[in-house]
């Protein structure tokens, strides 16, 4: 299978300006405005390149010392299902781990296959919102979701990559 080619680099500063055709073309309405404003915000931006372009990008929080968070992935259309949206997933979930992160999150909109799709094909599953915390060894986001900005009608997905901190409560 085509892997996508070059590895992702960091866009730091006026580079990520790079991104946002793509996120113009990969998002709309709401979702359109809040990927570009978080695209200058965000403590890690990551992109593939080809041929002078972005095609792939993912924008990388961290919400909480423990918690790494996928804000927003995208690929262009005409490259989609050649494996960049894994690939960046990959590169991201690497980075948590070698920074010694606990858990991974990423939102997606219930209706958006291709997203939970990738989400899950790296492990993450859906979180509910009664689970307990994840530094009680669940994945209940608490006290993250309005950092994270989920909105009505989103699936919260968590990985864990680590063991708790402190460990459950006894
Ligand atoms: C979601 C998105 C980033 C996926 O990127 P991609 O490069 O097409 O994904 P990949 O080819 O790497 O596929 C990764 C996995 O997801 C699955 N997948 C991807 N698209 C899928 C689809 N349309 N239907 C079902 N599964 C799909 C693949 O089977 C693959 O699993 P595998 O590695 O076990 O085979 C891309 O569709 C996209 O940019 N969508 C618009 C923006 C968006 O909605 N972003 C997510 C919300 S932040």
């Amino acid at each position: 299978m085509d892997r996508g080619g070059p590895a992702p680099i960091d866009l730091v500063g006026e580079a990520r300006e790079r991104a946002v055709p793509l996120l113009r073309e990969a998002f709309e309405g709401y979702y359109r405005w809040h990927a570009k404003r978080t695209l200058g915000e965000a403590p890690i931006v990551r992109a593939i390149e080809r041929d002078g372009r972005v095609i792939g990008v993912s924008i990388l929080d961290r919400p909480a010392p423990e918690v790494g968070y996928v804000f927003y992935l995208a690929v262009a259309a005409p490259v989609r299902g050649h494996g960049i949206g894994g690939l960046l997933l990959d590169d991201a979930l690497e980075r948590f781990r070698r920074d010694g992160l606990e858990v991974a999150y990423g939102a997606a909109e219930a209706d958006n296959r291709a997203s939970i799709a990738l989400f899950v094909s790296r492990g993450f599953r859906p979180v509910e919102r009664k689970e307990p915390s994840y530094r009680e060894g669940g994945l209940g986001a608490w006290g993250l979701r309005s950092r994270m900005r989920l909105v009505g009608g989103e699936v919260l997905l968590g990985l864990r990559l680590g063991p708790p901190a402190t460990g459950p409560p006894s």
